[in-house]
């Protein structure tokens, strides 16, 4: 039989007891303490949005209620951190042309210019670099609503492989958009400019899979499916690390069909990356952006423009037909190491090539999806040898219709031919 506990350890299980209830008793004053912090931090972030929307009332109609212009004393050093963090998130902060004039200093350092405007290099109070692209203008209250449903979405749309917008100013006197800076700027500069071509081939390889993984997020990922409309190694930012961000997607539909950004012959995009349906009256897809990611692919991995009427031999020929040549003649053993890939890398450059030939498919059906783009550049999944893209410019009766244009593109200055494309097309995937 068990003998009954002593005196001294029932005092034990007394003691163990009340140190087990003091235990209890601080955690619970701690939680209470740690909630009450997080309480007072949402109430100051609720008062923060409050303040805001009372600088709205002053500003009339549903555009300015939903991104009232930021307030000076918010953009003090210290609170625009924080408010980049916890703001920026949900939506783009909207500026005066006196922030834009303040953080670039008065416009002083012009990055570039394109089809959309010029971009200024600038700062925000806190020290945080930022590119301000001062849009070309258009006016008109349809305008504004339309720039305005354009800026929520591009607001909301996060990858890594994206250029992330900021901010954006919408004023009669202005229309521009804040964007992060990219350190070193723009991939045609990287692939065109820089004579002794001393970035490592294998650097060339990640900027392609992560400028499909950007694009391949637009397109199947994000909440509202984003064509870019104008892929091109001018539209591919590298940061620090010349990680790639894919910039200006959803500036397309800021403007109109019609209005700004538009080439000679009335079509979208740049000529050299645009897809054939972009020049011709057929249906226009996602397939577009494919088309053109094709087309820098093959400009990654020659290392030159598609196009060069400067340099010497066959390499003037127009670059992804005269690939595709080589890869009939068996020859791409041989091109490959001309373009300076080292022997460990030509395999990779040889999956480049193919997916690069697949991507610019004549009829978009036939281009594959971005994410398996991807998966193809990566390795992941076999890729079966492309047919002909270009067979369609051997056609008596296209080439009378489509005029070869002197950067590869096509010029469709007539309406003769019958649509090639279905719309339905263009939800198939090719099997690899
Ligand atoms: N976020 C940024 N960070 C750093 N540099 C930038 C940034 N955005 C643009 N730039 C620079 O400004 C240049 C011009 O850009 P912009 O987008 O206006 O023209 P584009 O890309 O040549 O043509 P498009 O109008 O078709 O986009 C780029 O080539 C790049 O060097
Ligand atoms: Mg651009």
């Amino acid at each position: 039989m068990d003998s009954p506990p002593s005196d001294s350890s029932a005092g034990a299980i007394e003691g163990v007891v009340a140190v087990v209830i003091v235990v209890v008793v601080v955690i619970k004053i701690m939680l209470f303490c740690y909630c009450m912090d997080k309480a007072k931090t949402a109430i100051s972030v609720v008062n923060e949005a409050n303040q805001l929307k009372a600088q709205s009332t002053s500003n009339r109609g549903a555009a300015h209620l939903a991104f009232p212009v930021i307030g000076d004393s918010q953009l003090e050093a210290g609170t625009m951190e924080r408010f980049l963090i916890d703001i920026a998130r949900e939506k783009p902060i909207r500026f005066a042309p006196s922030h834009l004039a303040a953080f670039t200093l008065n416009f002083s350092e012009q990055l570039g210019s394109g089809g959309f405007g010029v971009v200024y290099k600038g700062r925000f109070p806190s020290g945080v670099h930022i590119a301000v692209k001062v849009l070309n203008r258009s006016s008109g209250k349809r305008m504004e609503e339309q720039f305005m449903a354009e800026i929520g979405t591009i607001g909301r749309t996060y990858h890594i492989n994206l250029v992330k917008l900021f901010g954006f100013c919408f004023d009669p006197k202005m229309q521009a958009l804040v964007y992060e800076y990219m350190e070193n700027g723009s991939l045609d500069k990287l692939l065109f400019s820089d004579p002794s071509k001393t970035i490592e081939w294998e650097k060339l390889h990640e900027i392609a899979i992560g400028t499909a993984k950007g694009i391949a997020y637009l397109h199947e990922e994000c909440q509202q499916r984003i064509i870019h409309y104008d892929i091109k190694p001018g539209n591919v930012l590298l940061d620090s690390n010349l990680n790639p961000k894919v910039a200006d997607f959803g500036l397309a539909k800021l403007y109109n069909q019609n209005s700004t950004h538009v080439l000679v012959s009335g079509c979208r995009g740049t000529p050299g990356y645009a897809a054939p349906e972009l020049w011709a009256p057929y249906p226009v897809t996602y397939k577009c952006d494919v088309y053109s990611f094709g087309m820098l692919l093959f400009e990654i991995v020659g290392r030159r423009r598609n196009h060069d009427a400067n340099l010497i031999d066959c390499s003037r020929e127009w670059l992804p037909r005269w690939t595709y040549e080589m890869l009939k003649k068996n020859e791409l053993p041989e091109m490959i190491p001309s373009c300076g890939i080292s022997e460990e890398n030509r395999e990779k450059a040889k999956r480049m090539v193919l997916v690069a030939l697949w991507c610019v498919q004549y009829l978009p059906a036939q281009r594959p999806l971005m994410s398996t783009v991807v998966k193809m550049l990566e390795g992941a999944i076999e890729i079966a040898l492309p047919p002909n893209p270009f067979g369609y410019l051997e056609d008596n009766n296209l080439n009378c219709a489509f005029n070869f244009g002197s950067e590869g593109n096509y010029d469709s200055s007539s309406s003769s031919i019958k649509p090639l494309i279905q719309s339905s097309d263009c939800e198939i995937e090719i099997a690899c």
